[in-house]
């Protein structure tokens, strides 16, 4: 017998896989029409093991059974079975495997389902677990969206409400990037998409995010976040475009043709508006208390009678609270109780295909999915790490569990150093800053030179990742040190550097024209130094604004929760001093240009750069500070380490070499 198949995550299907199961769904649709039942699972059992409530999921999955003459063993509550005397999960899971054929489970946890899976010899169906996945509900939500608009490539779907808690919203995001959909993000206020779905987005379908307004869904105003556009694919793959062949000329019309179809869809509609109730059952105390009707986006007969969607399918996975008006159930656009409907052939349809009673289910990454052949991580390298997802089932059950973490992948932005892992069970995302030598019990702080080390300590399983120096200092490691370095500036030579930038301002500015805009953290505290210089000398108040650019960095093609620092005053015909600690690659400084520009605080009537120290030979972007206290030239394993005051407390700026570091 093959090696059984389960769904837990709607990337364990490819894109044929997925479109198997429609075809089978067709089948099963005449059979609910025709006869009404067949007898293709006579003989065989499926467990429903429902820990959470549920109308759809489970009369579904049930009513399938039925449909396929097969028997069902369920509980009407999980809590009148033996969990209620304590016992564990995976207890309960190999238990009931010896009963039945096929396990369809949902649980309050994220990563409960994988548990499931590990646990049993049959297959495991996920019908929800926590707020990770429910790849279920994108089957029969696909399935409807190909029903009705034919297919799915291309079209342009908007996910609108609970992004953030809302599992139908992340495999939905992940079923329409691999099927070739656009998705725009529509997030109620601070229920943004999780970074970790974004990235994965990013990473696996290609996925690259753009910002457009609120202010574009006018009705919807106060109630959202800042939308983000995400065209799925590249310009070559959505357009069907050979582009070994085309000329400069006919891809340069292409890619036009691609925008302004993208364009025109966002002024004159989508093809489905996905709605999702907030998931309140599953808010922490830090999140943002949502009053109803108030705060979160509303789907009315109001909302439909905007142009932009005249042709637009409402699609709700339902239950629905206040968010989507009963008043519009008769609307032909309205199309979430056949969303309801489908979820029975598109149910009978994996059960039969998970039970190989079609033909043998295709092993687990053999049919078309790009898995990447990865070698199992050591236990050594992941030892010391841990997911921090409270709601993951490993910070649940862990003493019965092992953690486990998908191979690690480097982010490509260079400025950001950390090798990023994701746990196995709930996909959350673990950055390691630190790695260790477990041979020589040294640690250092990640950096793009070590790549080489760092692959070379894994071979040899010396490797161990941390998340934070004092992880790595209580594993009894110390730090690393490549030497002194060589002294480039002492604290007298920076301070006076300072000064002298202070003495350029006050001679070449009106000071009353003058506003300081540091970029966090360092910047902030070199503006702030400028500003009492000036002060004291000129006894002039001029306002400091920190800015944190990491939303507006140009390698990033997803969007996560990281709040904005908003510029608190107008920088209209001001003079804008922008301080940082160093500039290299010039991307920093071009970031912080986009994000004055993006708040919209006006137009300023000069921008001036001030730096401590100016990397010279670094650079990629056409920018050059008006002042830097010194010009260095970096080799290719050297690194510069600058240190200030306020945040390490000692001013000075040494040239270190990353050789040697084992
Ligand atoms: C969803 C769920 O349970 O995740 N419902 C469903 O399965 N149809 C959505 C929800 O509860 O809001």
């Amino acid at each position: 017998m093959s090696a059984k198949r389960d769904l837990i995550s709607i990337e364990d299907f490819s894109k044929e896989e997925i479109e198997e199961i429609f075809s089978i769904a067709d089948e099963m649709d005449e059979i609910i029409k025709n006869k009404g039942r067949s007898d293709l699972c006579y003989g065989k059992i499926m467990a429903t093991l429902f820990f959470e409530p549920s109308t759809r999921t489970r009369f579904s999955f049930e009513t399938a059974m039925q449909r396929l003459g097969g028997g069902i063993i369920s509980a009407p509550d999980m809590s009148v079975t033996s969990t209620k005397k304590g016992e564990t999960l995976p207890d309960t899971i190999k238990t009931v495997s010896q009963y039945a054929d096929i396990i369809v489970i949902r649980h309050p946890r994220d990563g409960a389902a994988k548990v499931a899976a590990d646990c049993a010899e049959i297959p495991v169906i996920n019908a929800g677990d926590g707020k990770h996945e429910h790849p279920t509900q994108t089957l029969l939500d696909l399935y409807t969206l190909k029903k009705e608009r034919g297919s799915i490539k291309g079209l342009t779907v908007a996910l609108c409400g609970d992004l953030k808690y809302a599992r139908s919203i992340h495999s939905l995001a992940y079923g329409l990037a691999r099927l070739g959909a656009d998705i725009v993000c529509i997030p109620a206020k601070g229920h943004q998409i999780p970074y970790y779905v974004s990235q994965k987005l990013a990473r696996k379908h290609g996925t690259k995010l753009r910002r457009t307004f609120a202010s574009d869904f006018k009705l919807l105003e106060g109630r959202i976040d800042a939308i983000y556009m995400t065209p799925s694919r590249e310009f070559s793959e959505q357009l069907d475009l050979p582009i070994a062949s085309a000329d400069d000329s006919s891809l340069t019309q292409y890619i036009s043709e691609y925008f302004t179809r993208k364009m025109t869809e966002l002024v004159h509609g989508f093809d489905a508006f996905y709605i999702t109730r907030i998931q309140r059952e599953r808010l922490v105390k830090s999140d943002k208390q949502i009053k109803p009707k108030e705060d979160y986006p509303i789907v009315d007969d109001a909302f439909l009678k905007d142009k932009k969607f005249e042709n637009t399918l409402i699609m709700h996975p339902l239950p629905r609270v206040d968010e989507l008006s009963p008043k519009i159930d008769g609307d032909s656009r309205a199309i979430y109780f056949k969303q309801v409907r489908y979820g029975v052939p598109v149910r009978m349809a994996l059960l039969t295909y998970l039970l190989g009673l079609r033909k043998a289910p295709k092993p687990q990454g053999t049919s078309g999915q790009k898995i990447p052949s990865r070698k199992m991580l050591s236990s050594r390298e992941v030892g010391y790490i841990s997911c921090n997802n409270a709601n993951c089932i490993l910070n649940d059950e862990n003493e019965f569990l092992t953690p486990e973490f998908k191979y690690p992948h480097r982010e490509k932005n260079k400025g950001f150093h950390a090798l990023i892992y994701s746990c196995a069970y709930c996909d959350t995302e673990i950055h390691a800053r630190y790695v260790g030598n477990f041979g020589t019990k040294k640690y250092t702080k990640v950096h793009p030179s070590f790549e080489k080390k760092i692959s070379d300590w894994r071979n040899r399983d010396h490797l161990v990742v941390f998340v934070s120096e004092g992880e790595a200092e209580n594993a009894g490691f110390n730090p690393y040190r490549a030497g002194k370095g060589r002294l480039v500036l002492n604290e007298r030579q920076i301070q006076a550097g300072i000064v002298a930038i202070a003495y350029q301002i006050e001679h070449t500015e009106d000071l009353r024209d003058v506003v300081f805009i540091g970029i966090e953290k360092e910047g902030t505290a070199i503006a702030e130094r400028l500003r009492l210089l000036v002060k004291a000398r000129k006894n002039m108040q001029m306002p400091v604004a920190k800015l944190d650019v990491y939303s507006y960095r140009d390698d990033r093609s997803f969007i996560d929760e990281h709040q904005e620092t908003k510029i608190p005053f107008s920088v209209d015909n001001k003079i804008v001093v922008l301080v940082d600690d160093l500039i290299a690659t010039g991307r920093t400084a071009r970031a912080a240009l986009d994000a004055m520009i993006d708040q919209r605080i006006g137009r300023p009537r000069g921008v001036k750069l001030f730096v401590i120290i100016d990397v010279a030979n670094a650079r990629e972007f056409p920018i050059h500070p008006n002042s830097s206290i010194k010009k260095i030239q970096l080799g290719k394993n050297q690194i510069v380490k600058l240190g200030l005051k306020e945040m390490d407390g000692a001013d000075e700026v040494r040239i270190l070499s990353t050789r040697g570091t084992s």
